[in-house]
């Protein structure tokens, strides 16, 4: 069994393995080698990777006590990083993820939420009600890849 909880401080550096090990094991099915190892690269800063969860709301799925997943949710409404372990896909965690951000995003009363959607990410979002506004090259330490901007309006 699996549960969501808050993120707590201490989470960061397995999140970052998590977040490398499915770009490494999953996204590497829509992305080249070149653009994975700027994606998932080595050079990431520990500290500065920990930093940015400050000031966001960033809900974690945890099993055995381990995190197995975990989606971060701006103030301005924007939903950053948001990753499941590449041994856990498939089973319903990013739709708890994702449900948990939407209640969330209801109770800050955000009109709207906004996403730089993975291609391999694009189809979930889709399925969960956010419209594709834009096709867009973005640059990864140094390497160009395409993502999508997605949107979905929230009930006001
Ligand atoms: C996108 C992602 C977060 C989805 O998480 P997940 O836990 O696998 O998603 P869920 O299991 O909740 O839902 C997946 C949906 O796809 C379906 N699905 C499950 N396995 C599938 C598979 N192998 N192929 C296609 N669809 C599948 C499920 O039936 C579900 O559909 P439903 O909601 O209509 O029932 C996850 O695939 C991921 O981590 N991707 C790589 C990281 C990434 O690109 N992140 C986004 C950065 S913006």
């Amino acid at each position: 069994m699996w549960k969501l909880r808050p993120y707590q401080a201490g989470d960061a550096s397995e999140l970052l393995s998590l977040f490398r090990d499915t770009i490494q094991r999953i996204n590497c099915r829509d992305y080249t080698p070149e653009q994975i190892e700027a994606w998932a690269s080595d050079d990431i800063d520990d500290i500065a990777w920990a930093d940015r969860f400050t000031g966001r709301f960033v809900i974690v799925a945890e099993q055995n006590e381990r995190p197995i997943g975990f989606g971060e949710l701006e103030p301005n409404g924007h939903i950053d990083r948001f990753y499941v372990s590449a041994d856990h896909q498939g089973i319903g965690i990013g739709r708890g993820l994702i449900t948990t951000i939407f209640e969330e995003a209801t109770r800050q009363s955000l009109p709207r939420l906004t996403v730089e959607a993975s291609i391999t990410a694009r189809p979930f979002f889709e399925r969960h009600g956010f419209a594709t506004l834009e096709r867009q090259i973005v640059v990864c330490r140094g390497v160009e890849m395409v993502n999508y901007r997605m949107a979905r309006e929230l009930p006001v």
